[in-house]
């Protein structure tokens, strides 16, 4: 017994920010954006929350599959901006889709946080412990961004993507995944520092800071690095991929990844144009637009990848049904 993808979703926020938008709030243009990363516009949360967003997407992702709420037994919420620290978001899902059997976590693992997530539910499911879940990636980006500095404000954006897990006979096949904390320096976000009577620490920046170009080598050697590790452990060959689902951080990421692989470009569907890096979303997002694309037949060979701050990574290869 496997667990396979039964359904999927998305939410983006409705106001749509073009690069030129983001050229009268910081010193940048249209042409920066678009040749360094690919990005045109992003979504971005006005009045949506990480709440709004996850709940719209998992409505999505449960009519697709064509499961009652009750049976889930999981809900997991992969993001790294959450509306508030508790209740956690997944229990806010849970509330609102009347998922009364399931029990409800979030995942902090940056851009891997939505393939760590079906990691974990894949666990449950493969071993017997419960049937269905659901799985999350949201996040409201723009309020952990430094709206004064260009070289990250321009590169993110906010949304949801979300899927139904279930047992399956057939479905995901084979993991891989890992984390390098010693390199977490390179992407970060500031957090609460202890402050009590007994103590108290100077607040360190709440917002994303990262030094791009380290974390770009470290994409484009990690992403061909778990494909491969994903087709060698199952004798499979990249002609065997119908498509490679990457985390959408940078078009020139994803074509050094098909160069690397040695596979046509036209195997890596995007859609960072529209929505920018959406972090723990954006393998969601995706997900859910290849899935209604109608692109996808039973049996096709799916890869998945992801890389973020944590260091993270996560893949995932799944036959679809
Ligand atoms: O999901 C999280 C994972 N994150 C990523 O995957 C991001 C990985 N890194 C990247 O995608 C790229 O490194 C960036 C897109 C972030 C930056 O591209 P780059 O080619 O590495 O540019 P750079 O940082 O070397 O900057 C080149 C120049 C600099 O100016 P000088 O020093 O050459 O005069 C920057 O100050 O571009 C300047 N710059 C900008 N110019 C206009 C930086 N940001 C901007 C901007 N608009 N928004």
């Amino acid at each position: 017994m496997t667990s396979a993808i039964l359904g999927t979703g998305k939410c983006l926020p409705k106001k749509i920010v073009t690069n030129d938008d983001l050229s009268q709030i910081v010193d940048t243009n249209d042409a920066w954006i678009r040749e360094r990363t690919g990005i045109q516009t992003r979504h971005l949360a006005t009045s949506e929350t990480t709440e709004t967003l996850s709940i719209e997407a998992a409505k999505q992702a449960l009519e697709a599959a064509q499961i009652a709420p009750e049976n889930l037994g999981l809900i997991i919420v992969a993001t790294l901006t959450p509306d508030g620290s508790m209740p956690n978001t997944a229990c806010k899902v849970q509330a609102a889709i009347g998922a009364k059997n399931a029990m409800c976590y979030e995942i902090n693992a940056a851009c891997s946080g939505f393939i760590y997530g079906l990691q974990t539910a894949h666990a449950f499911i493969s071993s017997g412990i419960l049937s269905y879940a659901l799985i999350i990636g949201a996040e409201t980006l723009s309020k952990i961004m430094d709206w004064k500095d260009r070289s990250t404000c321009v590169l993110f954006g906010d949304g949801a993507g979300a899927a139904v897990l279930g047992a399956s006979e057939k479905g995901i096949i084979c993991l891989d995944g890992g984390a390098d904390g010693s390199k977490g320096g390179v992407l970060t976000c500031g957090n609460a520092p202890l402050c009590n009577p007994y103590t108290k620490h100077p607040a360190s920046n709440p917002y994303v800071e990262m030094d791009g170009q380290e974390v770009f080598k470290f994409a484009v050697r990690k992403i061909p690095a778990i494909v491969n590790n994903l087709l060698e452990k199952t004798d499979h060959t990249i002609d065997d991929l119908s498509c490679i689902l990457l985390h959408q951080a940078n078009q020139r990421i994803i074509q050094s990844a098909a160069k690397r692989l040695h596979a046509d470009l036209d195997i890596f569907p995007m859609n960072l144009d529209k929505y920018g890096n959406t972090s723990a979303a954006s393998v969601a997002i995706l997900l859910d637009e290849v899935a209604r694309s109608g692109k996808l037949s039973k049996g096709d060979l799916i890869a998945l990848a992801g890389f973020g701050g944590g260091l993270t990574w996560a893949g995932l290869l799944l036959e679809w049904v």
